[in-house]
């Protein structure tokens, strides 16, 4: 017992020594933090132990509380608690130790100054050592829902379009009368609309005004947020916020309109609907002829693509490479829950699908009859030529009957209506002559 207690008397001797030699083992830098976690959040603090000099290693930290007697009670990991331990080996052999302390679920029990076991200290210990050589204190101050105010925007019907209304932000608790208000606002869908700095409920001069909207239309509709900014205990920014969402009945301008589209097989084509709301949904369906109506059709074969620019937009159905067998009428419909029915809340588009080169067949058509019959002329002209190449052979220039008439046209006509000798005709009038017949006896086919 006598050696025992001798021991320990040289350890305490050691550790004296080296503590008035100055080592610099301590909790460091980043001290753990007074914290003010509400309740039923998780909360967390740290702390870090090290030896600058690299004399001692630490082994471990502990988290401690005391009470108002000084009675100690080390932290154990249970439901409620957990630890976490990260060690870091800096410039080479020098060990830093941190510790995290989780509280899973804060309750009042876990506060500084109202649980039942204390404060809080973090004690620090080095590798060989029995008592800690270290210690740090922190406090966790909890906040209860008590002190936090509550903000509520009362929920709003769905609006049809043109309606008016009024929406209000209502501080229904003030909480702790302590809590600064720091400012107030309205969003719709995270933008700023308008805000007061440090409110005050009591003066309506100077708190956050109703909202109020007049003859609402599709761009109204959203997630209106009322955000009442708090600093509790004067410490901890805090926001609370209430919001409503403005729908607007969904409604189609001109349901009885049909539109026609057409569009070139294997071409594109739109449809833009025109129904209107917020949020809006739509369902297309497609009705071709002597088929069953297909209802809720959507971008999910490709050939089909439903689109629009933002939520606020008109819904614009797609079809691309167009088929004969895409010829129909499409509807676009309010919610129906995909029934078929085409008769009501239906906007209709009636689809034609052409050849592309239906309009070029007509122009083809009479070049080939004007190609053939041109053949067929010159043919001819050619054999009857070779006939009367004896006779051709006798005349002239000095023979040569004077022509009748002046002019193409003059010649040309009585070549054709009179089958006047041919000799009266230069070969370059005839020519010219013979694609204006030809021209003129093609156009008459039609
Ligand atoms: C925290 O504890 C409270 C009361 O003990 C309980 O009502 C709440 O559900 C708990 N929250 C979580 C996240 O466990
Ligand atoms: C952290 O270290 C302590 C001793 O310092 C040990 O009891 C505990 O199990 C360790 N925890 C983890 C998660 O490593
Ligand atoms: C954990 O906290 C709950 C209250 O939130 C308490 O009833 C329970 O006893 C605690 N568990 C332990 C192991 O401390
Ligand atoms: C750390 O390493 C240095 C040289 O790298 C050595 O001088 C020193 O004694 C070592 N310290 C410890 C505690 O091992
Ligand atoms: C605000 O809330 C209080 C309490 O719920 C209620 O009496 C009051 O009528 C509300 N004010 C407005 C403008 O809605
Ligand atoms: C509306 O906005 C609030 C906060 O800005 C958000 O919490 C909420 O989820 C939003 N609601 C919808 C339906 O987008
Ligand atoms: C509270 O809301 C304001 C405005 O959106 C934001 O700038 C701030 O970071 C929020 N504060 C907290 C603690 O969430
Ligand atoms: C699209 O329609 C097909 C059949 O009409 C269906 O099987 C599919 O689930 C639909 N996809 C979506 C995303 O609605
Ligand atoms: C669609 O069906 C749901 C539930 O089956 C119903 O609540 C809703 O009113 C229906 N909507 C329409 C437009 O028929």
């Amino acid at each position: 017992m006598a050696d025992f207690s001798r021991i320990l008397l040289l350890f305490w001797a050691i550790c004296l020594a080296e503590r008035a030699q100055g080592s610099l083992f301590g909790i460091v830098e980043p001290f753990p933090k007074n914290i003010y976690p509400l309740e039923y959040t998780s909360a967390q603090v740290t702390c870090v132990a090290f030896d600058s000099q690299g004399l001692k290693v630490p082994s471990k930290i502990q988290f401690m509380r005391r009470d108002e007697y000084n009675f100690y009670v080390k932290l154990e990991a249970n439901d409620n608690l957990s630890f976490e331990n990260k060690t870091e080996i800096i410039n080479g052999n020098n060990t830093k130790l941190s510790v995290t302390l989780f509280i899973r679920n804060v309750t009042v029990e876990d506060d500084s100054l109202f649980g039942q076991l204390g404060s809080y200290e973090c004690h620090a210990f080095a590798v060989g050592d029995v008592n800690e050589r270290a210690r740090h204190g922190f406090s966790v101050s909890v906040i209860t829902r008590k002190e936090i105010p509550i903000v509520v925007v009362p929920d709003t019907s769905i609006l049809q379009h043109n309606d008016d209304i009024t929406l209000v932000c209502n501080l229904t608790e003030r909480g702790s009368l302590s809590t600064p208000l720091k400012r107030i606002s309205w969003f719709k869908d995270g933008k700023p609309l308008e805000s007061v700095r440090n409110p005050d409920p009591q003066n309506s001069q100077d708190t956050l005004g109703p909202l109020k909207l007049k003859s609402v239309s599709v761009r109204d509709g959203g997630n209106y947020t009322c955000l009442l900014e708090v600093l509790l205990r004067n410490v901890k920014a805090y926001n609370v916020s209430d919001h409503t969402m403005i729908h607007i009945a969904p409604w189609l301008p001109k349901p009885k309109e049909d539109i026609e589209e057409k569009a070139f097989k294997g071409g594109d084509v739109s449809f833009e609907c025109a129904a209107r709301g917020f949020p809006l949904e739509v369902e297309w369906k497609v009705k071709r002829k002597d088929q069953a109506v297909q209802s809720c059709i959507n971008g999910s074969s490709g050939h089909y693509k439903i689109q629009r620019d933002s939520v606020y937009d008109p819904y614009f159905f797609t079809i691309s490479d167009v088929q004969y067998t895409d010829r129909g009428s499409y509807y676009c419909c309010l919610p129906s829950n995909c029934s078929d029915n085409i008769d009501d809340n239906c906007q209709r588009f009636i689809l034609r699908v052409r050849d592309p080169l239906g309009a070029l067949w007509p122009v083809i058509g009479i070049l080939i009859e004007a190609i053939v019959l041109f053949l067929i002329i010159f043919i001819a002209e050619k054999r009857k030529k070779n006939k009367e190449k004896g006779k051709m052979a006798e005349w002239n220039s000095a023979t040569a009957p004077p022509m009748t008439g002046t002019g193409d046209k003059c010649a040309c006509a009585k070549w054709v209506k009179l089958q006047l000798p041919r000799r009266a005709c230069s070969r370059h009038v005839c020519s010219s002559c013979l694609s204006q017949f030809m021209l003129s006896t093609t156009a008459l086919a039609y």
